[in-house]
């Protein structure tokens, strides 16, 4: 019989918050957020009930990916501040007894990083081998067919050394050679720097990039690729990620986190389920938590929704810990997907699924993707595919706290903008309104943290048709129902064979909370309740 695990750590526990530091809140009027900002916001993630802040990148970079093309490790950009201010803002997370988790990104860093600037020098540098290098097909061509994620060729040309470099992303972000033994040590060593200072964990950035088909064959041509889809989808990317090679190297990170106390790590991997899995690791050695983009993938439908979570769920590895998402700065968010009274439903679902829940920053207040003019697009996906509307800014937008000059965000000019109506939507106007998505995102996570058949109690099935979707969350005797109905219109069930006897204690229209629901559920359209089931039914 399966041993019950009773003590669960931080990470199981917690729920998550994704901040995209540019846009939380600017300290320094220069239009652009930075360390000093959050400092001045972490009060409000504790009242909100957040455990653990992740935080996108901060090091130094040339921004030609807004931070994802690192030109230096264990710095910190002065657009955001300086080490000082992190320290700071390390202790202010902890003496709120919060985590605080950064964004690794050891898959590629940026062309000016100091590494590449070795590399590119001469083909007899010692660093030549940390990167991709190859020499051109006869006819000068590319040494294969492998796209850049972003649009193009994933080789770029260089004169001087006459070599081609490969870079899954832009050719300002080459990647790293993972088959050379010194790149491992040289990241193992940027993880102790920050682990030493005391950050409780990573974020790890496209973890199934990391290595590549050691003879480097041609990917096969995609057959469901569509014309309105990115270029990169032309090809299967079956021989430049996901490289079985991949997961010796997650083995590795995990030891280096596991010589420190309670230290985690979260993988970026968008892959179908089965490959998900494979990166909790053989032994549980793995990623502690491969990011679940289901939620923000799969058609918002009741029926697809149930068989996804029911699939995920049988498929986690034994010891493997569950988790969801609903949006992070790379995708259309909630709102923007679903509608305004369905990411209701959305952030209930977040909440009370089995597993840790990471909430994106503006998602608590409905925050909307803002349409950015093409002459205002800062996101290199959105200029290098223009006519496909792949920007990434609409996501990435400015935190709207108040009704104020920039909602609050900044004196000066935002870096991105803000949409007209962010003096009715915001922080402020929603932290006093009992019906606002605020409330409702503060509530979920007080009674997720109160009820332990929500934190950690198992996931049942009950009952999905084409409108609703219900299930229990159970620890001991304790038993909470959730139904969701996931249309507009109102919807009507009765599970056979169960009795469902039981009190709301929390819906999405408060006026129900209290009342007593018994065998035959009718729900509003757009309406979602948790119901305490009685004890025997
Ligand atoms: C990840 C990041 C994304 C970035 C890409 C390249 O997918 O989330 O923002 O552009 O990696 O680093």
């Amino acid at each position: 019989m399966k041993e019950e695990q009773t003590k669960h750590l931080w990470w199981q526990e917690g729920v998550f918050y994704q901040i995209y530091p540019r846009s939380y809140q600017d300290s320094n009027s220069d239009g652009v957020g930075d360390l000093r900002g959050i400092i001045k916001r972490l009060d409000y993630l504790k009242w909100l009930g957040i455990n653990a802040v992740w935080i996108s990148p901060i090091y130094p970079s040339p921004m030609a990916d807004y931070g994802y093309d690192i030109a230096d490790y264990t710095g910190i950009h002065p657009l955001f501040g300086n080490m000082d201010d992190f320290d700071e803002l390390l202790k202010e997370v902890h003496a709120r007894g919060m985590k605080l988790i950064l964004d690794l990104v050891p898959n590629h860093t940026s062309d000016q990083h100091p590494w590449f600037l070795e590399s590119k020098s001469s083909k007899d540098n010692p660093k030549r081998d940390w990167y991709i290098w190859k020499d051109a097909k006869p006819d000068g061509s590319p040494p294969n067919n492998w796209l850049s994620v972003f649009g193009g060729s994933g080789w770029e040309w260089d004169e001087t050394t006459q070599q081609y470099y490969f870079h899954a992303f832009l050719k300002e972000q080459p990647d790293l050679n993972w088959r050379n033994p010194e790149v491992h040590e040289a990241m193992y060593d940027v993880m102790r720097y920050w682990l030493d200072k005391g950050v409780d964990g990573f974020r790890v950035d496209v973890m199934w990039h990391m290595v590549q088909d050691e003879q480097f064959r041609d990917n096969p041509p995609n057959p469901n690729y569509e014309p309105h889809m990115a270029t990169y989808e032309q090809l299967m990317p079956v021989f430049s990620t996901d490289q079985p090679e991949v997961h010796d190297i997650v083995r590795e990170m995990r030891r280096v986190l596991d010589s420190y106390d309670e230290r985690m790590m979260i993988g970026e991997i968008y892959l179908p389920i089965h490959k998900l899995m494979t990166y909790y690791g053989s032994e549980n050695d793995g990623a502690h938590l491969p990011f679940n983009f289901l939620l923000l993938s799969i058609p918002w439908n009741s029926e697809h929704i149930a068989s996804e979570i029911a699939i995920y769920e049988g498929a986690l590895p034994d010891g493997g810990w569950p988790n969801w998402v609903l949006s992070n700065h790379d995708q259309p968010r909630i709102t923007s997907r679903v509608g305004e009274a369905q990411a209701r439903i959305a952030a209930i679902l977040l909440l009370t699924l089995r597993g840790t829940p990471t909430i994106y920053y503006g998602d608590e207040i409905g925050m909307r993707d803002v349409p950015i003019p093409p002459d205002e697009v800062q996101d290199p996906q959105g200029l290098n595919m223009p006519d496909l509307n792949l920007s990434r800014d609409p996501a990435r937008t400015p935190m709207q706290w108040e009704d104020a000059t920039n909602a609050g965000f900044s004196d000066a000019k935002p870096w991105l903008r803000l949409p007209e109506y962010y003096r009715r939507k915001n922080v402020k106007v929603q932290q006093n309104d009992p019906y606002s998505m605020l409330t409702l995102y503060r509530r979920l996570i007080q009674l997720r943290h109160e009820e332990k058949a929500l934190n950690v109690g198992d996931y049942v099935p009950v009952y999905s048709d084409k409108q609703v979707l219900a299930f229990i969350r159970q620890y001991h005797e304790q038993r909470l129902l959730v139904v969701l109905n996931l249309t507009h219109r109102p919807s009507y069930f009765r599970v056979k064979n169960m009795t469902l006897k039981g009190t709301v204690i929390l819906a999405t229209a408060p006026e129900r909370e209290g009342n007593t629901v018994e065998d035959y559920f009718s729900l509003g359209g757009d309406e979602g309740i948790i119901v305490r089931l009685e004890e025997g039914t």
